[in-house]
This record gives structure tokens, sequence and C-alpha cells, in this order.
């Protein structure tokens, strides 16, 4: 019996929520549609840097690049493509809803979560400059994996690293 009420439960609310999911999600994936292009770096209506991903599959540079940051520094918590770990949300999940300015200061202040008798820290990343220098390329990354635009692994095809790439990333790294 204990079973048959879960099952219901389920059925219910997959039946009161997922219509809602839906609207979110295509009114992201519409939200985060590139419409401006400058250097390789894509904006969103909003004026929010957001990511390009060709038919074939090709990325542009900074849904790379936050590829291979986030592996780096935000995967061991978060788990592997933003999936989520037992310790730290699914980012997947978070970007769905978080706009770019929230994202930014959590990252940058970090958070911790002190309720439920567990105590989960996300550290404050402001003065790591392999985080900071790279924030949009976290943004644009995670943004692209929320949508449902990338899949999950390393992107097959990238476009080429721009100038105005390169050279953003020696005054943040040299100054
Ligand atoms: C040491 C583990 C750890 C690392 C490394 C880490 N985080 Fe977190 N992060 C957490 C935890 C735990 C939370 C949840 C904190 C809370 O509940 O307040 C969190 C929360 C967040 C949130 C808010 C999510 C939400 O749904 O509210 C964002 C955004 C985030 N992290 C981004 C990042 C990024 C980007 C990186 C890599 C640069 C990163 N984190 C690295 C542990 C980590």
């Amino acid at each position: 019996m204990k079973f048959g009420k879960a099952l219901l439960l389920l059925t219910l609310s997959g039946a009161v929520f997922a219509p809602t999911q839906i609207t979110f999600a295509q009114d992201s994936i519409e939200k985060a549609k590139a419409v401006r292009d400058e250097d390789g770096k894509y904006y969103d209506a909003d004026g929010n840097p957001t990511f390009n991903i060709q038919p074939d599959g090709t990325v542009d540079w900074y849904t790379f690049s936050g590829y291979r940051r986030y592996h780096s520094d935000c995967h061991v918590c978060h788990g592997p493509d933003g999936v989520g770990s037992s310790y730290a949300p699914a980012l997947v999940d978070s970007l769905k809803t978080m706009d770019y300015g929230t994202f930014l200061s959590i990252v940058a202040e970090g958070r911790k979560n002190v309720g439920g008798g567990k105590e989960n820290v996300m550290p404050a990343f402001g003065d790591n400059k392999n985080v900071y220098c790279y924030m949009d390329d976290l943004y644009i990354y995670l943004r692209a994996r929320a949508v449902g635009a990338a899949p999950r692994g390393r992107p097959p095809k990238k476009e080429d690293k721009s100038q105005a790439a390169k050279e953003q990333e020696k005054s943040c790294m040299g100054g």
C-alpha cells in the first residue's frame, strides 16, 4: 500500500509540474538565443553572455573554454557536466532560472548552507584568477548545458579562440 501511495504521488506531481517545467525550459532556450556576435563572443537580447552552437555541434570558443574550466575547478563538488552530486547542487538545473548577476556574485563570494544539520560550503573564488578570469566562460558553458543545447562530455568541435579572447585572458591573468 505504501508503495502504491508513492506511485500515485509521483504520477500526480508529474502531471502537475511537468507543464510548468516545459514552459520554463522553452523560456530559457528562447532567452539564451544569441542575437549578437562580438569577435566570437555571443550575447542574448538582454546583453548577457550566451553560447552559440552550430547544427554540426561546433561550439563557440567560450563554451569550450568553460567546459575545461568547469572540469578543473567545479566538477569535484558539482559533478561532471554540471549534473550535481550528493554534496553540491546540479548547476544544469540552477542555471535554468539563475540570472547572470546572481551567478557572478555567488561564484565570487561563495555561500554557506548550514541548514538541515549538514554544512555544505560553496567556496568564494573572487581572488582565484583561474576562476574569475573565466567567469563568462563558465556561465556560457553552464547555460548551454542548462537549456539542453550542449550534450554531456567534451564538445567535439569548437570555433577558434579570437584575438579579443587572447587579449582579455592575458590582461586578466597578468594583472
Ligand atoms: C568545495 C566544493 C565546491 C566547489 C569546488 C564549487 N562549489 Fe559551487 N557550491 C557548492 C555547494 C555546497 C553549494 C550549495 C551552497 C548552498 O547550499 O548554499 C554550491 C552552490 C553553487 C551555486 C549556487 C547554486 C544554486 O542552485 O543556488 C553556484 C552558481 C555555484 N556553486 C557555482 C560554482 C562554480 C562555477 C564553481 C567552479 C568555479 C563551483 N561552484 C565550485 C560547493 C562547491
